[in-house]
């Protein structure tokens, strides 16, 4: 499918999410003209970006138009009264993207009716282009409307998509969640240095270049993790002695994998 301004692509929300996906559909070519951003609250240098390339926003949606993408990137506690004036908007040919935390497609067909819904969960670094998107697609959507929400989608990262709904909730866990856990990664390893005597501001420049670094390396390397951990660690020696704490069976696993169940529950109790 193509979206048109007949069939627009509108965007319920430009805030940190919404407008991070905004920028890269600007940027990577997406039919501008066929672009509407709805939001009440637009700052000028964020309307100046969408009028300079001939896009079109409003603060309320227009009487009379079916959306060919109605893409849904609201705070979740905002959906209920959000969503009813935006069933105007879904047509038979419609897909529905939501970006937003814990919000249903149950919870979305209750206000906006049967329709091609996306359920979709991006992370921050999306904000640099360098995020990366669990997706899942309700029986609805055809596979033009998939590869289209996959091209809109994948401006911030690489798409993965899910067979089931539910495992949105683990990727929320996973990499919706994830980029706290690296911050908090950096913050305890500069607080361990500090602790072995190093100044705290320099502690944690050295965690946080090492953390930015390595995750640099990850990008650009073919190679697995475990690979590119076990290239840096000799037998017997200093990164081989700090593993060994990390590795063993009170280490970071058990503690990753209790962390998780619970921002999957959390997850999970949203949705409910
Ligand atoms: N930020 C992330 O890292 C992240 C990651 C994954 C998923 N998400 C999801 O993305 C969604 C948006 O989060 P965000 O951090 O981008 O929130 P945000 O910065 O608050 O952006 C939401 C925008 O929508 C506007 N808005 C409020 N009511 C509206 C309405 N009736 N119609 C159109 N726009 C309206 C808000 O204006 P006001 O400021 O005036 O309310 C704001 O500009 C959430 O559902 C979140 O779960 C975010």
């Amino acid at each position: 499918m193509s979206i048109s301004s007949a069939a627009p692509l509108v965007l319920i929300g430009a805030g940190n999410m919404g407008g991070a996906m905004l920028s890269g559909w600007l940027k990577s070519g997406v039919d501008a003209s066929a672009i509407l951003v709805i939001d009440p609250s637009l700052s000028d240098a964020r309307k100046s970006e969408i009028e300079v390339v001939g896009a079109k926003h409003a603060a309320a949606a227009p009487e009379g138009l079916t959306a060919g993408i109605l893409f849904l990137a609201v705070k979740p506690q905002l959906m209920a009264t959000v969503l009813p004036p935006l069933k105007a908007l879904v047509g038979s040919g419609t897909v529905v993207v939501s970006v937003a935390a814990g919000t249903t497609l149950a919870f979305l067909q209750s206000h906006l009716g049967e329709a091609g819904m996306v359920r979709a969960m991006p992370n921050t670094p999306a904000m640099i282009g360098r995020g990366v998107t669990g997706a899942y697609a309700n029986p609805k959507v055809s596979e033009a409307q998939r590869a289209a929400v996959h091209d809109l989608l994948k401006v911030s990262g690489p798409v993965e998509w899910v067979a089931s709904e539910a495992d949105i909730d683990a990727v929320t866990a996973v990499s919706g969640s994830g980029p706290a856990y690296v911050f908090y990664l950096v913050e305890c390893m500069a607080e361990a240095g500090r602790k072995l005597g190093l100044p705290a501001d320099l502690a944690m420049r050295l965690a946080r270049e090492t953390v930015a670094g390595a995750g640099e390396l990850l990008h650009r390397s073919q190679d697995e993790a475990s690979r590119l951990r076990q290239n840096v660690t000799s037998p017997g020696g200093t990164t081989a002695a700090a593993l060994a704490v990390l590795m063993a069976e009170d280490g970071m696993q058990p503690l990753f994998d209790t962390a998780l169940s619970a921002a999957r529950k959390r997850a999970q109790e949203l949705g409910s």
